[in-house]
């Protein structure tokens, strides 16, 4: 059973140079379900998201529009706030980089590097992406020194730089790593970090000078810190770091970072040295994800192939969105975005399974049951089911495996579907046998929308209304919701409109 405690789950904090797209809604909605599904278990959660705003990319992209950084990030980090609360994300903490706690957090971490002898004075010469707001070294270039990332001509760049002595780490990182196995998932994309860090480690750049925008360093003002390193505080920030206490350890280490693979040396090489050299421990754990790729290609402002997230509500419904991001890929793979697909599997998981058996089963209440819910029974051959659904998708979250959890669950709708259609309650007359059913039926589908809740938190709670239990679904606790016998019967069954109403494509 999971030990009931403190969960810390963090998104990347995304850059402001661009309005939110379905990219950042992806990995913002799979911490979304991860958070529900942990406070269903009991834990105290803390999920955090946000905005990174400093850095040449906001810089330049605040120049375009003629105004002041500052007020350029102003002008677009509520819009990422506004897309999460229309997309239902229950947010715990936002953090934009430019707050005064996230700057003191900065300086703090910064210090103690500096302090430990890992940041040091040098010269940097050679190519920057800004997209990427990374340096690279000529091998990992494209033809015509182009980003492998973005496909775009790097810039070169020459100035004084304090480094990061990255260099230094490779047997820290290795021998933390081994330490700690399982601590990416899924596991291919451990392999990758683990690649990066055995294929040797540069020291990197840890400061700028050509560049205002950012956070001085604290020793040297006229250096700002290089916005990756500012950046990756933001987890630390939000749990308390730099306030002078120790308080930040209540929620540090975070038990996962949620990030994109095209972020991992970043977050699984880079972060963890910074801790390991100021002394903080690293991360229980990062969850790598894949790119939703539309025509193969990345989404991203700079592809001009972004597709924005809420203009899909409009046809499927924030849940019916919701779901298709959760279980259409398997976290850590690549997915293809197409709108067919998501019609086709709003038709088939949810119009067709979902909806179906929770209409269908308070039509025959109607008819057969006067409208009243039976209690189901201590042995219908349903529990089995509903066991091996509940074990399943729990150990698929333990793992964050979104579209593993909900293929477990829909099992159960699955079997429960098959159990009606065996049966044909509608072709009995009302009695015994018919309540048996229904109740068995009911016992099924209130454990599905307990279960489902953390991906359609809006439908789930009106299934739950709508079957006659009191109270929020998200007031629910695990394993004891999940356990056989719950429902009370007794309760009056209502049919109400269909929640997820076919889509002709
Ligand atoms: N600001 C940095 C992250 C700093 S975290 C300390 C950044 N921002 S971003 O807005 O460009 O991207 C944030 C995340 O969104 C990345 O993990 C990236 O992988 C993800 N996505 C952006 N486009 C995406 C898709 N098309 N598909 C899935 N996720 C992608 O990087």
């Amino acid at each position: 059973m999971h030990p009931v405690g403190r969960f810390y789950l963090t998104t990347p904090i995304y850059y402001v140079n661009a309005e939110p797209h379905l990219g950042h809604a992806y990995t913002t909605i799979i911490g979304d379900a991860l958070a529900r599904w942990h406070r269903l278990l009991g834990d105290d959660v803390k999920y955090l998201t946000g905005t990174d705003e400093h850095g040449l990319k906001i810089q330049q992209a605040a120049d375009a529009a003629g105004l002041d950084p500052q007020a350029f990030a102003d002008s677009i980090a509520p819009k990422f706030a506004d897309a999460w609360d229309r997309l239902d994300i229950a947010y715990d903490d936002f953090i934009r980089t430019t707050e005064p706690r996230h700057a003191n957090a900065v300086a703090e971490l910064l210090q103690r590097c500096y302090d430990a002898g890992d940041i040091e004075l040098d010269t940097y010469r050679g190519k920057y992406c800004v997209s990427c707001e990374e340096y690279y070294t000529d091998d990992e270039l494209l033809e015509g020194e182009r980003c492998p990332i973005h496909k775009r001509p790097v810039d070169t760049f020459e100035e004084e730089n304090y480094f990061f002595r990255l260099s230094r780490f490779q047997d820290r990182l290795l021998d933390w790593y081994a330490a700690h196995p399982g601590a990416i998932v899924p596991e291919f994309r451990a392999n990758e970090a683990i690649g990066l860090i055995r294929s040797g480690l540069r020291d990197f750049s840890a400061s700028r000078t050509s560049l205002k925008w950012g956070i001085p360093l604290p020793w040297d003002p006229d250096h700002v810190a290089y916005v990756w390193f500012d950046a990756l505080t933001n987890y630390l920030a939000a749990a308390g770091f730099g306030d002078g206490t120790d308080a930040y350890r209540t929620w540090w280490p975070a038990d996962y970072h949620l990030i994109g693979k095209d972020i991992i040396r970043h977050h699984c090489v880079y972060w963890p040295a910074m801790l390991l050299s100021a002394g903080v421990e690293p991360p229980k754990g990062w969850a790598v994800g894949g790119w939703l790729l539309v025509d193969g290609e990345k989404m991203a402002k700079s592809t001009g192939n972004v597709v924005k997230p809420l203009d899909l509500v409009d046809t499927v419904g924030v849940d019916g969105f919701r779901y298709y991001v959760l279980a259409d890929t398997p976290y850590g793979s690549d997915g293809d975005f197409s709108y067919e697909g998501l019609v086709a599997r709003y038709n088939a998981d949810l119009a067709n399974n979902l909806g179906n058996l929770t209409s269908r089963v308070a039509t025959v209440i109607a008819k057969k049951c006067g409208g009243t819910g039976p209690p189901p029974a201590a042995d219908s051959p349903l529990a089995e089911h509903a066991a091996a659904a509940y074990e399943a998708t729990a150990a698929a979250w333990d793992v964050v495996a979104p579209s593993r959890a909900l293929e477990s669950t829909w099992q159960l709708i699955r079997a429960t579907n098959a159990h009606l259609e065996t049966h044909e309650p509608w072709k009995l007359d009302p009695g015994p046998e018919v309540d048996r059913i229904l109740g068995d039926a009911l016992e099924a589908l209130r454990i599905v929308t307990v279960l489902a809740s953390p991906a359609l938190p809006n439908t789930c709670q009106s299934i739950w209304q709508r079957i006659g239990l009191d109270g929020a679904v998200t007031d629910q606790r695990l394993p004891a919701a999940a356990t056989w016998g719950g429902y009370p019967g007794d309760r009056p069954v209502e049919k109400g409109a269909p929640l997820f109403p076919r889509i002709n494509a």
